[in-house]
């Protein structure tokens, strides 16, 4: 959620900040903006709607600063407007900041702020960080920084500037990532990995550090210390290599993102009593592979969407161990989880695509995937490697060689686009869509319908597919769009059921399937490899990907920056 950028050096500043904002884009897109630390001052340009807009707000300036924040926001406290879009400047203009998280004491800090004489112009939690800095400050920054720390309830990290010093950062932080990316001559902090340069560096949980072109120094409870240098950070390559989006570039990455996850946890498995937990499509995950949990461990498993597991009841976890999927591993809901899992005595597995994210840390146990960095909002190769993952970790006897088999059967399905394309025409925005399975296939089909609501905003529900019948189908009428996937031979004679009662309601069936008869019964078939029903999610959702990105493609729909959506919700 949010993005902070921050740069002090001898490139051109603006053009310095910009470049970052465009990385951390994907992160929330509804407004952003900079601070600049002039000789005469600090400026702020901000801007609502793109970082394209700022940027071309930005052309024209003509400044001195050689140091500056910048930020792209994702809404939480008040609307997207200018002024609630960061940098905030403090009440004396003396500090600017940008802050990427949630101040859960905002109202008392509003009404400390309020007594003290001071009126905040926006509705934001953020912009009360700069008050307090400057209510705090007596000359020195740095105890203006951790008195502020100090005083603030909930996640943050934030950079800051001081008009004082006009080539320095300040930065601080406790829940929400900051890196520091540090190179001769030129430094810099931001909220991900992707936009920071040269060598990074982690600030700590409740480190705060001042940060100018000739390096970062970090403090903790007043102390200096030297910061956890973050090696094989997946910094990763950007732009679209001739893609039309990122989603179609990481779609057709499937292939080697699996295998590279499949090779490195070759070695590693997963038993016991299991629990999986996951929000969105890494929740979707989970109920994919419940199935092969449930037979490699010959007991049973079970999936909770993070925010759920946090309500149960406080189950004992003894000997058992919660895995916990996460892409980005900052989804807020996902590790406060797995924070509360490990409160509850259950041992931890992370499954997580970002090494050093917040999950990796509060998990002992990691096991990463490798898909390299996500830009498009919508996750794809994420989804197919957290399935390759588990599947690799559970799977057991000749199921095993099959896992091996999983990328070259992900390519084969990439070959479904051209007919994906076909029955991309069969949905319309004024017209619901189901995707419905059983078993295995339930995971992939509530993965397929997540992803064609996420970027064309048509109303489409996944659906285990005996549930169809029991209520749903009464939205079904000429042309309703129902696609099916099919993947167990044994589950034939309900499948083909299924596809003639949606038929026999003038219902339109795409089947997902490597069975004939199946793709037979169909109006539409996107023909997948046959691979073990119980791995099979990894490939079925790939045909499911490409329909929703030509179904997006015809509406003309925002394919990677999805309305209303962030990569990653860092916020509970
Ligand atoms: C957001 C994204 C979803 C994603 C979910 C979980 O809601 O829009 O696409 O599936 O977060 O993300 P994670 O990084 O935890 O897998």
């Amino acid at each position: 959620m949010c993005g902070i950028v921050g740069y002090t050096g001898e490139d051109d500043i603006t053009t310095a900040l910009g470049r970052g904002l465009e990385k951390l884009e994907y992160r929330g897109y509804d407004s952003a903006g900079v601070a600049l630390a002039e000789s005469g001052g600090l400026r702020v340009i901000r801007s609502v709607g793109r970082v394209a807009k700022l940027e071309e707000k930005l052309r024209g300036v003509v400044t001195d600063a050689r140091c500056g924040i910048g930020h792209t926001r994702w809404a939480t406290h008040g609307s997207p407007t200018e002024i609630n879009c960061h940098p905030h400047l403090s009440f004396g203009r003396r500090f600017a900041v940008v802050h990427n998280g949630v101040i859960e004491n905002c109202r008392k800090l509003r009404e400390l702020c309020e007594d003290r004489g001071i009126s905040p112009v926006s509705d934001t939690d953020s912009e009360l960080i700069a008050h307090l800095l400057e209510l705090f400050f007596d000359g020195d920054v740095i105890s203006a920084v951790r008195r502020t720390a100090e005083m603030l309830e909930g996640s943050f990290a934030v950079a800051a500037l001081h008009a004082g010093e006009p080539d320095v950062i300040y930065a601080f932080r406790r829940s929400s990532p900051l890196i520091i990316g540090v190179s001769p001559g030129r430094c810099g902090v931001a909220s991900d990995g992707c936009a920071a340069e040269g060598d990074t560096l982690l600030l700590g949980d409740g480190q705060y550090a001042r940060i100018s072109p000739a390096g970062a120094r970090v403090w903790e409870n007043g102390k200096r210390v030297s910061p956890g240098r973050i090696s094989g950070f997946a910094v990763g390559s950007h732009g679209t290599a001739g893609y039309a989006h990122y989603m179609m570039k990481e779609i057709a990455e499937q292939p080697g993102a699996a295998a590279r996850t499949i090779e490195s946890l070759s070695r590693r498995r997963l038993s016991g009593s299991l629990a999986f937990i996951g929000c969105g499509s890494s929740y979707n995950a989970a109920l994919s592979v419940l199935p092969l949990a449930e037979h490699s461990a010959r007991r049973g498993a079970s999936a909770f969407t993070a925010g759920e597991f946090l309500l149960t009841e406080k189950l004992s976890g003894r000997g058992r161990t919660a895995v916990a999927i996460s892409q980005s591993g900052e989804t807020a809901d996902t590790v406060a989880a797995a924070r509360e899992a490990a409160a509850r005595g259950w041992s931890l597995l992370a499954v997580a695509n970002v090494p050093r994210s917040s999950l990796t840390r509060v998990c002992r146990r990691c096991a990463l995937t490798q898909a390299g960095p996500e830009i498009s909002v919508a996750t794809t190769k994420g989804f197919t490697s957290q399935v390759a993952a588990l599947a690799a970790m559970l799977a057991r006897g000749a199921l095993r060689d099959e896992v091996r088999r999983l990328p070259a059967a992900i390519e084969k399905a990439l070959a479904a686009e051209a007919d994906a394309e076909t029955a991309a025409e069969l949905f319309a925005p004024d017209k619901a869509a189901f995707f419905i399975g059983r078993r295995a296939d339930v995971g992939a089909a509530l993965e397929g319908a997540l992803k064609l609501r996420e970027i064309t905003y048509i109303p489409a529900i996944g659906l285990a597919a005996g549930e169809l019948k029991h209520g749903s189908i009464a939205l079904i009428e000429e042309g309703t769009p129902v696609v099916l996937v099919h993947t167990d031979p044994a589950l034939k004679d309900k499948t083909l059921l299924t596809a003639a009662t949606v038929k026999a309601r003038g219902g339109r069936v795409i089947a997902v399937t490597h069975d004939d008869e199946v793709a037979a019964a169909a109006d539409l078939a996107l023909r997948i490899p046959d691979v073990p029903h119980l791995i099979s999610p990894a490939v079925s959702v790939v045909p499911m990907q490409l329909l929703a990105y030509h179904a997006a493609l015809r509406l003309a729909r925002d394919i990677d920056k999805p309305r209303n959506l962030a990569k990653s919700v860092t916020v509970e």
